[in-house]
């Protein structure tokens, strides 16, 4: 259940520019945070009648959450002003959490652009292998691996001249892994599927999921503001996801 919560900005770092990870200290959030969740994060100060903004969450530590933000985010120039020793207001954790198909599982994760945020959470799940596969416009947009698990490969595509090398290796990784995690545009979902329905013969429901965005008002699954098309009618991106199986998705 979603709780209110004040937490403390205990360090922040810019892993690419114009982007912000900060450490939250925020134990009772951190204990309940599992991955694939979000938090609604008030931007602006105490008091603005505007509403929160729903943001990505990762567990840093037994006590802390991250939270990355990039500059493609709205919510980016208020956070991205946030110092040590200030605090966040959030509500959460909101959203679907995912489960692994075991502790121990390969898992792919394919990433378009910088919004590599949703993803953060799952390369912490688990114990097995990890294969994160990024592609950005510019070199100065790859996320350090130095950032990254230990158990992490990682591969990042640079350009769209390199679209045809960064397929190949999704497809590589979608043959291997037991779970697919994603992250993009439309069209990098339908590109993603396409691949999931090629190279796997079969697959079980929930192999590839993808992270569905919506702009969301409340949440907690009472306004309605997050409907998203699936083969099995419209759910709710707030209750329902963030993630979805991939091929449940409908795309117009
Ligand atoms: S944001 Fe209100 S129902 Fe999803």
């Amino acid at each position: 259940m979603p709780r209110q919560h004040s937490a403390l900005v205990e360090g922040r770092a810019e892993p690419v520019p114009g982007s912000v990870l900060f450490w939250l200290q925020c134990p009772e959030l951190a204990e309940a945070l599992r991955p694939g969740q979000f938090a609604m994060v008030r931007v602006r100060p105490e008091g603005d009648p505007y509403l929160r903004y729903a943001l990505p969450l990762h567990r840093s530590s037994s006590t802390a959450v991250g939270l990355y933000v990039t500059s493609g985010e709205p919510a980016y120039r208020w956070l991205g002003a946030l110092d040590i020793g200030e605090r966040v207001d959030l509500v959460g954790p909101c959203g679907r959490a995912v489960e692994l198909p075991h502790g121990g599982a390969n898992v792919g994760l394919l990433c378009q652009g910088t919004a590599i945020a949703p993803l953060l959470g799952l390369l912490e799940a688990g114990s097995g292998a990890a294969q994160l596969v990024t592609s950005v416009p510019t070199p100065r947009q790859a996320i350090p691996s130095s950032l990254l698990p230990t158990r992490v490969a990682h591969s990042s595509f640079v350009g769209r001249r390199q679209d045809p090398a960064f397929w190949s290796t999704a497809a590589e990784v979608v043959r291997w892994a037991e779970a697919v995690y994603t992250v993009g545009s439309t069209a990098f979902y339908r590109q993603v599927r396409a691949t999931v329905e090629r190279e796997r013969i079969v697959t079980r429901e929930g192999f590839a999921q993808a992270w569905v965005w919506r702009d969301m008002a409340c949440g907690t699954g009472a306004c309605e503001g997050c409907l998203t098309p699936t083969r099995h009618g419209p759910r709710r991106a707030c209750t329902d996801g963030p993630f979805f199986d991939l091929l449940d998705l409908t795309f117009n």
